[in-house]
């Protein structure tokens, strides 16, 4: 990490800039500067190469926000590159159907267990929305349940806190019901009778499912006549390479992909029962310029393929559990009020502290200590493939000092002082 100098002039320059002309000024909020200390953060990356990346200031990362979540094996993985060099040479768009489509769709239905069908959209929100739209067109029904975050689309967003700009004739057509709270699920299976499509949920977030709550909530969806979609944007390609529905044995009708299917290229696919797709088909219209694009397909049948052929998940796994476990240990060790969650897929940092400002405040101080160590992450951290030995050894070394800062700190009773930039700010938006 001997580039890595701290310097964050160009980025702030470039974020002036885009604030004038940009919307929130970033396209995506989870790339946005409230993921990390303001003004520590690097804001602006120029490059990713591996593991690595490395700002417009010039500073090098070990990286784990691996592209939010949509780099699998790296940046520029070698196979995935080639495969859209080539692809390149013949062309990126044509006005007719491609070969790849079949390809891709054949080897999907291979791989994932529920998908008999698929059709390919470019963002998670798109696979989502398309399901939100089958899931009503198969029932006939009009109510979704849903889970977290689904993505910026009206069916979903209506139901969240940012509705503004959402006609108010559909802000009653989804509910959030909490994850594991199979109890409510009940609820409004009975509340609304007859009325529920189905339900949209991640398989897992944080925490495990718990009292076999997906196994029940599967059996729930049938005996109601409703659907079940698991939003397999995140997990997907990365539980397993045939989606957390196989990590837990758990079938779902439908299931959404995207982030990880194509190493960082834009697609997305919603996949299911064969029956399903084959009822709605005629009655929904779903139809996209770009939904067959040669360059991101050519990178998910590479990507796909290296997945299975060199068995990468079962590496992101090792790879993962030796960041947890070596956090937690060292966690321990200093006696910094911090914990490591989650599948070692899909890991988050938190303090052990239930108060949510003092955690944003130590959790804070950790992540600024981290990226001035030239270790960069947003509020989860993903495994890639190309993460070396070496870079987790350095990632650990630079834990433990930032532990050290964190248990003085609060010794001191002085964690806010030490903050050198805004606190992340994860504005509620759900
Ligand atoms: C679980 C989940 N579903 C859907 C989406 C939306 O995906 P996209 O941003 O590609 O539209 C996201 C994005 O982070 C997500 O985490």
């Amino acid at each position: 990490m001997n580039a890595h100098r701290n310097e964050t002039k160009k980025s702030e320059e470039l974020w002036q800039r885009a604030c004038n002309v940009i919307m929130d000024g970033t396209q995506l909020y989870s790339k946005g500067p409230m993921i990390g200390v303001d003004g520590v953060y690097p804001k602006y990356l120029r490059k990713g190469k591996g593991s690595h990346v490395w700002d417009v200031d010039g500073n090098e990362f070990i990286d784990y926000t691996s592209g939010v979540g949509s780099v699998v094996l790296g940046y520029g993985y070698e196979r995935v590159k080639d495969a859209i060099s080539k692809q390149l040479e013949d062309g990126t768009n044509l006005g007719l159907i491609h070969p790849l489509e079949v390809e891709v769709a054949e080897l999907i239905c291979e791989t994932i267990p529920c998908a008999e069908k698929v059709r390919f959209l470019k963002t998670g929100a798109d696979a989502t929305s398309a399901a939100a739209r089958i899931m009503r067109a198969y029932t006939g029904r009009d109510l979704i349940i849903k889970g977290e975050y689904h993505g910026w689309h009206d069916w979903c967003m209506a139901a969240s806190k940012r509705n503004a700009g959402i006609p108010e004739t559909i802000h009653n057509s989804v509910i959030y019901a909490e994850y594991n709270d199979l109890k409510k699920l009940e609820e409004l299976f009975l509340q609304y009778p007859d009325r529920i499509a189905g339900i949209i949920m991640e398989p897992v977030q944080l925490d495990p499912p718990e009292d076999n709550y997906l196994v029940k909530m599967k059996a729930l969806c049938h005996e109601h006549g409703a659907l079940l979609v698991f939003d397999e944007i995140v997990t997907g390609f990365r539980f397993d390479v045939a989606g957390a529905q196989k990590y837990f044995n758990v079938i779902p009708d439908m299931a959404c992909f995207g982030k990880g299917i194509a190493n960082g290229m834009p697609l997305s696919c919603v996949a299911g029962r064969r029956e399903i797709f084959d009822r709605v088909q005629g009655r929904i219209f779903m139809s996209t310029t770009f939904g067959g694009e040669m360059l991101s397909l050519a990178a998910a049948k590479a990507n796909i393929l290296e997945i299975k052929e060199k068995n990468i998940v079962r590496d992101l796994w090792k790879k993962g559990e030796q960041l947890k476990e070596g956090a937690n240990t060292i966690f321990r060790e200093t006696g910094a009020d911090l914990q490591c969650k989650g599948y070692p897929v899909r890991l988050l940092i938190l303090s052990t502290y239930p108060d949510p400002r003092q955690d944003v405040l130590l959790r804070s101080l950790f992540l600024q200590e981290v990226v001035k160590r030239g270790v960069l992450m947003a509020w989860q951290m993903f495994p890639m493939y190309m993460h070396s030995e070496e870079d987790i050894r350095l990632t650990l070394d630079a834990f433990r000092q930032a532990a050290m800062i964190c248990r003085n700190a609060t010794d001191q009773n002085n964690v806010a002082d030490r903050l050198e930039g805004k606190p992340v700010d994860w504005i509620e938006v759900l």
